[in-house]
C-alpha cells in the first residue's frame, strides 16, 4: 500500500461499513477506512466466508452479529481502524484481519499507543498507520508525530482539530503543515474538505499529497469524482442499493441515510419519517424503488 497522492475516505463510526466504502471507492477514493472497531469486539469473533453475498465476515460468537464485513474487491484499499488500549490484544485482533485488509490503523487516544504501534509494526507484514488530532500547541503535536514516526508506522493521518474544538470550528491546516514539514513518512491531511477543489487547496496549504475526508463524503460520497459531485439523491439511492446487495446492518444503513438527509433536507419530511420507521432493508428497498436489487439479493 502506497500513501502518496491518495484520496482517502476517513473512518466514520456506524457509517464506514462495506457498502459505504465501496460507494466512495466507486467515485474515486483510493483508500477507504472502516469505522473504528474496538479490539475487544473483534477478538470475540470468528472469520466466516459468506457464500451468499461473497463477503468475508467477522461474526461475534454467541450473538451472531457481524462486527466487520469486507470483500475481495476492496482488499487492496481497505484499512481496518482499531480502537485499543492494549498491545497484546491489539496484535491478536490485527492478526485476525491482516489477510483480508490492506492496512491496520490505530485511532490514537491512549497513553500506551506508542508501544501498541511498535508491537504491531514488528509483528505485522501489512502497513500499520495511526490517526491523531492536533494537541494544544503545534510544538506538542510535532513532538507527538515524531514519536509516532519512530515506531515505524507507514503513514500518519492528522485531523486538524484539537479535542475541545467543535466540528464547525475551522480545521487548522497550518498546524497540519507543521507536522508535514517535520516528518519523512507520508502525512494524510484531514479536515474541512467539502468539494473536489478543496483537495488541491489542502494539499497546497499543508504540503502533503494525501487527503482524508469524512463529512464531505458522508454528505455526498461522489466528492471524490474529479468531474464534480453527482446529485446527492442519486448517490443516496446507490448507497441504498449497495446496502441491500451487501446485506448491510439495517441500523447502520438507517443511521447513514438519516445523516445524509439531515444535511440536505429534514427528518420531519415524509422521506425522513419513512426512513425512521423502516425496520428492514426490504422496507428501504420499497421506499427507494430498489425492489429489483432486493429480489436479486434474495435469489442469490
Ligand atoms: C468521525 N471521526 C472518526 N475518527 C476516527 O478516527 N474514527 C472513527 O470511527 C470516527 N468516526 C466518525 C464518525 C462521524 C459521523 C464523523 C463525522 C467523524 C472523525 C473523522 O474521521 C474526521 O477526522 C473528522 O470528521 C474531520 O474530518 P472532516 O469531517 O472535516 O472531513
Amino acid at each position: 500500500m502506497e500513501y502518496e497522492n491518495k484520496l482517502v475516505l476517513a473512518p466514520m463510526v456506524r457509517i464506514g461499513t462495506l457498502p459505504f466504502r465501496l460507494l466512495a471507492a466507486e467515485y474515486g477514493a483510493d483508500i477507504t477506512y472502516g469505522e473504528e472497531i474496538i479490539d475487544h469486539k473483534l477478538v470475540k469473533c470468528d472469520r466466516r466466508l459468506n457464500e451468499k453475498i461473497g463477503s468475508i465476515d467477522f461474526v461475534e460468537k454467541g450473538t451472531g452479529s457481524v462486527v466487520f464485513r469486507t470483500c475481495d474487491e476492496e482488499k487492496d484499499r481497505v484499512v481496518f481502524q482499531m480502537g485499543t488500549s492494549d498491545a497484546v490484544r491489539a496484535l491478536t485482533a490485527a492478526q485476525m484481519v491482516c489477510k483480508d485488509v490492506a492496512a491496520v490503523d490505530i485511532n490514537m487516544g491512549c497513553p500506551k499507543s506508542f508501544s501498541i504501534l511498535t508491537t504491531l509494526r514488528r509483528n505485522m507484514s501489512i502497513p500499520v498507520t495511526c490517526k491523531i488530532r492536533l494537541l494544544k500547541s503545534s510544538q506538542d503535536t510535532v513532538e507527538l508525530a515524531r514519536r509516532i514516526e519512530k515506531t515505524g508506522v507507514s503513514a500518519l493521518a492528522v485531523h486538524g482539530r484539537k479535542v475541545p474544538d467543535r466540528p464547525r470550528d475551522p480545521a487548522k491546516w497550518s498546524e497540519i503543515a507543521d507536522v508535514v514539514a517535520s516528518l519523512s513518512i507520508p502525512v494524510i491531511a484531514n479536515g474541512d474538505v467539502f468539494d473536489y477543489d478543496d483537495f488541491q487547496r489542502i494539499k497546497v496549504a499543508t504540503g502533503t499529497s494525501s487527503v482524508m475526508v469524512a463529512r464531505g463524503a458522508l454528505w455526498n460520497a461522489s466528492i471524490f469524482c474529479p468531474k464534480g459531485k453527482l446529485p446527492w439523491e442519486d448517490v443516496k439511492r446507490e448507497y441504498v442499493r449497495k446496502s441491500i446487495l451487501w446485506d448491510n446492518d439495517i441500523k447502520s444503513t438507517k443511521h447513514t441515510l438519516k445523516e445524509m438527509i439531515l444535511h440536505h433536507s429534514s427528518l420531519e419530511l415524509p422521506e425522513g419519517k419513512a426512513v425512521i420507521k423502516s425496520d428492514s432493508l426490504v422496507d428501504l428497498a420499497r421506499l427507494y424503488g430498489e425492489e429489483k436489487s432486493y429480489d436479486f439479493f434474495v435469489k442469490k
